[in-house]
């Protein structure tokens, strides 16, 4: 049979396909297995896969007028990044220095830095600047290897510049071969127009999130829960009513104290909760037993420099299925799956094995996606091409791009070789 395209004689290609094929995530055990084939090869048509196998299978039964040798090199589905703010204006690279020098992120937040300081930076921002410095991290992302990310708004705090925010996404989703999956986070702080949070929320509720339900301009709602920015129970009214106009919950929570916000996450049926450095077991439980997904972020405590991370082995040992995320934002500014893969191994004690289904088939899972994230007969195209023999180099050869080239949709959509 004619296919488009054909990868051969990949010294690993992992398929990442689920034993059951449930659109789950996966938890547990499962979370070791890659599809891991010595070999392998698949064959691509009209964007989507034909066929996965051994080289000498795929060889016999397909014709294509490109065949691409991946001798040496590993195959894995296109990095999904499930948590990123890539929309903002400016940076905070002054702030890196003042948490070098002891300060903590509520202090910096506390003093009018912090989020704060890009929302003003992102209010003054035109919709053409944000395209571009948007475009430029999403270059980026895609050259190191991410096919999908999920973005949050959140650095505009008003009608006017939410709205701002994810029209920018739109339009990089329509025109940029990374696809987005856009959340709205009115409630990331206190908007500086108010004084009170429980004020701010029934503006979100009533002034915003139905022009952005009506509008479609979001999939997902969101709201950074936590101590001293909003309370659980004005986290869960924001969220509900976000459900009632068809949108599904993520939650930023346990990042800094525990007040519930995890608990409330899996009370309301949320799709994922984010962060999770604080959780406890009672927590983890009821995320489990509403199937929502740990989105894990070491990226932030690495760039907090703090010693607590995600109780990832916890979390996997007791069956909470996880996924990995960057946080690309001015606090954690990463366009690395690599690296978030570096991090989830040395520091949550992942195995390289369970990062890259955190990094590919759960996240794909954590925005509501089960055509991509792994690479079986009929899913999208979306796979990399890593110029290392096993995918035990990912965490270990860090710092550096390992990605040699990118297909999105079965499009050679990057080129990273040299020679
Ligand atoms: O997920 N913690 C809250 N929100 C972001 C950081 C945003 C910022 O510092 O600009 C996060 O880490
Ligand atoms: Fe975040």
């Amino acid at each position: 049979m004619e296919v488009d395209l054909i990868v051969k004689s990949a010294s690993e290609l992992h398929t990442m396909q689920a034993s059951r094929d449930s659109g789950e995530p996966k938890t547990g055990e499962e979370m070791k297995d890659t599809g891991r084939i010595l070999g392998g090869a698949l064959a691509v048509k009209d964007g989507v896969i034909t066929a996965v196998g051994e080289t000498a299978d795929i060889m016999d039964k397909y014709d294509a007028e490109t065949v691409v040798d991946a001798a040496q090199k590993t195959v894995i589905p296109g990095f999904v990044d499930p948590h990123t703010h890539l929309v903002f204006a400016g940076s905070r690279e002054d702030e890196l220095v003042m948490k070098i020098e002891g300060k903590t992120y509520m202090e910096i937040l506390e003093e009018g830095g912090g989020i704060q300081r890009t929302v003003e930076r992102t209010r003054e921002a035109s919709k053409a600047e944000l395209d571009i410095f948007s475009r430029e991290r999403l270059d980026n992302m895609l050259r190191y290897g991410t096919t999908t990310a999920e973005v949050k708004s959140g650095y505009g705090l008003d009608l006017e510049n939410e709205v701002k925010m994810l029209e920018v996404m739109q339009r990089l989703n329509e025109d940029h071969p990374v696809d987005l999956v856009p959340t709205y986070l009115g409630a990331h702080s206190l908007s500086p127009e108010f004084d009170d949070s429980s004020n701010y929320i029934d503006y979100c509720r009533e002034k915003v999130l139905p022009e952005v339900a009506e509008r479609e301009l979001a999939e997902y709602c969101d709201i950074f829960c936590e101590e001293g920015v909003f309370e659980a129970e004005e986290s869960r009214k924001l969220l509900e009513e976000a459900q009632e106009l068809g949108m599904e919950a993520k939650v930023h929570a346990d990042e800094i104290e525990n007040i519930g916000c995890s608990t409330m996450a899996g009370e309301i049926g949320a799709v994922s909760a984010e962060h999770l450095v604080t959780t406890s077991e009672e927590d983890i439980k009821k995320m489990i037993d509403s199937g929502t997904i740990g989105v894990l972020l070491p990226g932030t405590p690495f760039m907090l420099m703090e010693d607590e991370y995600s109780p990832a082995r916890k979390m996997m040992d007791m069956g909470l299925p996880v996924a990995i995320a960057t946080d690309l934002n001015p606090n954690c500014w990463t366009e690395s799956m690599q690296m978030i893969i570096t991090l989830a191994c040395l520091q949550m004690k992942m195995i390289p094995s369970e990062a890259l289904n955190a990094a590919t088939y759960n996240a794909a899972r954590a925005v509501g996606r089960t055509d991509i994230g792994s690479l079986e007969e009929g899913k999208r195209a979306d796979f990399l091409i890593l110029d290392v023999p096993t995918h035990q180099h990912i965490p270990y050869h860090f710092g550096v791009n390992l990605v040699e080239e990118v297909y999105k949709d079965g499009e050679w959509v990057v080129d990273n070789r040299t020679r």
